[in-house]
């Protein structure tokens, strides 16, 4: 019952502050997002997901909400966004938002009549102790704020109350079970501000801490029973609109009704062995390992039972930018992996043009060492590389200084360029029922610390076997089990040197910094 358009979904996401810049305040805003529409489309990208965006006090870059109903007058009005979902659907594009359901800023309105002593409506809305003097265990709280007795949870960082979804196990008195009256309100008001957002066009959410939502919870019943109600609200209600989790366990992720999960860089996905550790996987060293990425892949893949998608992405807003790790021909090759898996493909924006992470910069709004990759997108030569028209001093984050740092325009007009591989990588995906989000993938060869990476992807009618060898040595892997004939077989797509195949020893002989689509 899942929206059709996700079959064929590549998302961008974009971290709005950063983007494009219309009013020359040194932010990003809707109107830039709106400007560039047409280059995500060329691209190949029909999807972006768009951080957080709603009124905040930004202590944490917009991750603390003070009025769920309300974008951030920095952005632009509701209409605007109501005119950039019009927009991208105009050219049958999609846009999810990002919804923190979990906690939100201690200056919302909820959180103020929360802390007062008379009881309320908003009593317990967040999760609050008893008594000022005992603290929830395993958990920093915040006490001594006001003339409530008691101490409050925060979810994250300490201005980061948690809006109160109940307790799976409980032990103490103020400890609410899911059911009661005060976690069903904050749920039903979560889906109060679903129904908002999609009434005006928003196609779907990024959901923030997906998997931390009910508390005292080891194995995530209580949360996943919350997200299958939240999805039989969407079936019932909006059959089109979709939720992306940022959860990192998909076994527990897509049980609970979402349509995608992310593996991200924390949990047990090993997502990171592949792009961001010391010997990463892609790295053309030839030192990391896949293996154990794999069989956790293959452990969620069975476990999901294919109820929604395993999404990767490029990297994200918490994250280092891939080309901290990764350089060059690594680059290309990590992006024809990631654009021949099965899931939605997420880019993060710049990701398609390589651009760095910016060291040594000051923290921006509660980034820390994320700031670095989350600097103004690089478009052109202009000033702030066309990002914006404020003095460099307004910007919101300080732009690239390195003179060489990569640009948009440079690579349109290079067809060698990162942006015209990763252009050229989603069409064929598009071209190939077999490189589909949902089609078929059984790995061929996974060997521990060993190249390549060997994955053959199929559908109804098409078998594609995928090669992927960033080492720098070449390899070789026994065609036995690789489902096409290497007799007749040819490479569609090829990265680097060609592909061969030995009939004395019946093996694919694999040149060092190659990929290989054949069928
Ligand atoms: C998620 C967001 C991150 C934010 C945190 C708290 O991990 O991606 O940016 O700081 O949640 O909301
Ligand atoms: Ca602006």
């Amino acid at each position: 019952m899942a929206a059709k358009w996700l079959d064929s979904a590549v998302f961008y996401e974009i971290y709005p502050q950063s983007f494009q810049d219309t009013n020359a305040d040194g932010i990003g805003d809707f109107q830039g997002i709106m400007k560039r529409l047409d280059y995500i489309k060329e691209l190949g990208c029909n999807a972006i997901w768009i951080n957080p965006c709603f009124a905040s006090p930004f202590g944490d870059a917009g991750y603390d909400v003070s009025d769920y109903y309300t974008v951030a007058p920095r952005y632009g009005t509701n209409e605007d966004l109501k005119e950039l979902f019009a927009q991208a659907h105009q050219r049958e594009m999609h846009v999810l938002l990002d919804l923190v359901p979990g906690h939100t800023s201690v200056e919302h309105p909820w959180f103020k009549e929360s802390m007062k002593p008379e009881k309320n409506v908003y009593t317990d809305r967040y999760i609050w102790t008893d008594s000022v003097w005992e603290a929830p265990e395993g958990a920093q709280s915040l006490r001594g704020i006001s003339d409530r007795d008691g101490s409050c949870m925060v979810n994250f960082f300490s201005h980061q109350p948690a809006l109160n979804y109940g307790f799976y196990e409980r032990n103490r008195p103020w400890q609410q079970a899911p059911e009661d009256e005060g976690p069903q309100a904050s749920l039903e008001e979560m889906k109060n501000v679903m129904r908002f957002w999609f009434s005006m066009g928003c196609d779907g959410f990024r959901v923030d801490m997906a998997g931390a939502m009910v508390k005292n919870d080891p194995e995530s019943k209580g949360t996943i029973a919350l997200w299958q109600n939240v999805r039989a609200f969407l079936d019932r209600e909006f059959p089109d609109k979709v939720l992306v989790s940022e959860w990192g366990e998909p076994d527990k992720s897509l049980q609970g009704g979402f349509h995608m999960d992310f593996l991200l860089h924390f949990g047990p996905s090993h997502y990171n062995d592949l792009f961001r550790c010391e010997e990463p996987f892609f790295s053309s060293r030839g030192k990391g390992d896949v293996k154990a990425f794999v069989e956790k892949y293959l452990d969620n893949y069975r476990k999901s039972e294919r109820k929604g998608l395993i999404c990767i992405p490029s990297g994200n807003h918490d994250m280092d930018r891939l080309a901290r790790s990764l350089q060059g021909d690594e680059l290309k090759i990590a992006f024809a992996f990631l654009l021949s898996m099965p899931g939605a493909p997420f880019i993060y924006y710049g990701d398609e043009i390589g651009m760095r992470y910016v060291e040594g910069i000051h923290s921006v709004e509660g980034g820390y060492n994320r700031t670095g990759s989350r600097s103004p997108m690089q478009w052109d030569h202009t000033a702030n590389a066309g990002f914006s028209s404020a003095s460099p001093e307004k910007l919101y984050v300080k732009m690239d200084p390195m003179e060489d740092r990569p640009c948009a325009e440079d690579q349109l007009a290079e067809p060698a360029s990162l942006y015209h591989e990763v252009q050229k990588l989603i069409r064929l995906r598009g071209a190939h029922t077999a490189l589909g989000n949902k089609a078929d993938i059984e790995f061929v060869y996974v060997e521990e610390n060993k190249y390549p990476l060997a994955y053959v992807r199929s559908s109804e009618d098409e078998t594609v076997l995928v090669i992927v060898n960033p080492s720098k040595e070449a390899c070789r892997i026994s065609t036995a089990n690789t489902k096409v004939d290497p007799a007749k077989a040819k490479a569609f797509y090829q990265l680097g040197d060609s592909v061969s195949y030995d009939e004395k020893t019946g093996e694919w002989v694999v040149p060092g910094g190659s990929v290989h689509f054949i069928a």
